[in-house]
């Protein structure tokens, strides 16, 4: 075992003995770089972060630094007479001195400090956030200016950036075309009435003669896919990622007023099975690259926030997706051994008891549902012109513990259906450019968006939706 003493004559070694100080610029490393570093012989380096620990023994002072790159912080060893007064754990810091091997079996390298230098103090008994016991995630929400500090919510924001990078990555792979679709927009793709109406602060903007800044009632979008259905009028595949809007009163642990989407919408296509195929490529794809770059990130969440979760994705990933209509699955839910509080029957909507049913029903494997009743879907989706159940070409995936994880459906592309089904809802005149769409050069073609703090809480296996986002908005609450 190393000792003090032993430690003690590391320390001099390498700060004073191999090179004079100020020989070789100090290179800015991450911790991350640093902790792979596999030869590290006495590199000159410089490390900047925040203190994760701070343990003083005898003459030896030992740091742990994290600087968001990874989930392991490095080790700092350091003479006790290079600590400064007012180091302690959450204070940031630049440290300065020389990568070695470590003597320890459980890292491979360590950074025997020159200098120590605390660039912002903190207030240890007053900062919220402790590493020695693990927070839970309720507790946390409390913070979320703060909360990014806990080891829980930086693998987090490392698991959403990779999954954003995957993501971009799968499609880029499969010849889409990236697109911004509008944040502001005239429409409500959903046809809800879910939206958030957009108004200028200061009255003067508006005018009495006109009362809209835009000249029409503006709203944040709920969804980018009448946008990216103009794009496929050019371009075979499109896919779009950006935020969504909703103005839903709910509170369930499934629903944001601010969410991400990922939508993709492809020309030429006149099948749901495409559509589908689509979807669990993404799902499977994506899902495999978090998990090989983000390991020890998603074994944090697999371990202590939801154990049980790993087999459960594994399960799934290993899995076929099953499908089934929707008239399937009413009579699923109407033979199901089982009371449940809304009364499964063919025409309304699915709920969440209901969805978990089908879920479990099919032994934990997620679930396309296709074919839902026309009354209950937006204008946009293709007719099926098979009643007396009448149905559109719509499809949701369902996935376990979350519900619906993916939204989509085949488009409407005959002119006469679609604008017969307009005029009949009053809003023919607005979407005249959705029917110019079908006039110039349209083909059969679909698409389907996927919610990503949904997508999020499916693979780590988090119960509440905002434990996925950095700063979550929902209904009486827009902290920050
Ligand atoms: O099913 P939705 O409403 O579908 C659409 O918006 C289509 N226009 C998409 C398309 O075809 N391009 O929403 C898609 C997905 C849902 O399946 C769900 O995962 C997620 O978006 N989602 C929400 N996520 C968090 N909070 C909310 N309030 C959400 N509403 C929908
Ligand atoms: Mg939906």
């Amino acid at each position: 075992m190393f000792g003090v003493r032993c430690l003690r004559l590391v320390l001099r070694h390498c700060s004073s003995a191999v090179l004079p100080k100020h020989a070789v610029a100090a290179k800015l490393l991450r911790v991350q770089e640093a902790l792979e570093v596999q030869n590290p012989t006495n590199m000159d380096v410089k490390v900047q972060g925040w203190v994760r620990s701070v343990r003083s023994q005898k003459e030896i002072l030992f740091l742990h630094v994290n600087d968001g790159s990874s989930l392991e912080s490095l080790q700092v060893v350091a003479d006790t007479g290079l600590e400064p007064r007012d180091l302690a754990f959450g204070s940031s810091v630049e440290v300065q001195g020389k990568l070695i091997k470590s003597p320890y079996q459980r890292q491979n390298v360590e950074l025997v400090a020159d200098s120590i230098r605390v660039v912002g103090t903190c207030d240890v008994v007053a900062f919220p956030v402790k590493y020695k016991t693990r927070q839970t995630l309720d507790y946390l929400r409390q913070f979320p200016h703060l909360r990014c500090r806990s080891n829980t919510l930086s693998a987090l924001l490392r698991i959403r950036s990779e999954a954003t990078a995957a993501i971009h990555a799968f499609f880029k792979d499969h010849g889409y075309l990236h697109v911004h679709t509008p944040i502001i927009t005239s429409n409500d793709c959903e046809g809800a009435g879910e939206v958030f109406q957009l108004k200028p602060a200061t009255k003067d903007a508006d005018s009495e003669e006109n009362p809209h800044f835009f000249n029409v009632p503006a709203f944040l979008t709920v969804s980018g896919q009448l946008h990216l259905e103009a794009i496929t009028g050019a371009f075979t595949k499109a896919f779009t990622f950006g935020p969504t809007f909703r103005a839903e009163n709910s509170h369930s642990r499934r629903h944001l007023s601010e969410f991400y989407m990922v939508e993709a919408e492809f020309a030429f296509v006149d099948s749901l099975q495409e559509i589908m195929q689509v979807m669990e490529d993404l799902f499977k794809k994506v899902t495999g690259t978090v998990l090989s770059k983000c390991l020890h990130d998603v074994g944090l969440f697999h371990k202590h926030v939801a154990p049980g979760q790993e087999g459960k994705l594994e399960h799934i990933l290993k899995s076929r997706f099953i499908t089934m209509s929707y008239s399937e699955a009413i009579e699923i839910l109407k033979r199901a051994p089982h009371v449940f509080t809304y009364k499964p029957e063919w025409g309304l909507d699915l709920q969440r008891e209901h969805e978990k049913y089908l879920v479990e029903h099919c032994g934990e494997i997620p679930v396309f549902v296709f074919n839902y009743p026309y009354d209950l879907k937006p204008f946009y989706m293709r007719d099926n012109e098979d009643g007396p159940r009448h149905t559109v070409a719509a499809v949701d995936l369902l996935v376990p513990d979350i519900g619906e994880l993916c939204g989509g459906s085949l488009r409407e592309d005959r002119l006469d259906l679609l604008q017969s089904r307009l005029r009949r809802m009053g809003q023919e005149d607005n979407y005249q450019w959705y029917l110019e769409l079908r006039q110039f050069g349209s083909t059969p073609h679909g698409g389907f968006g996927m919610g990503f703090e949904r997508y999020l809480q499916c693979i780590l296996g988090v119960e509440s939706i905002k434990d996925v986002i950095p700063f979550p908005r929902s209904s009486h609450s827009c902290v920050l």
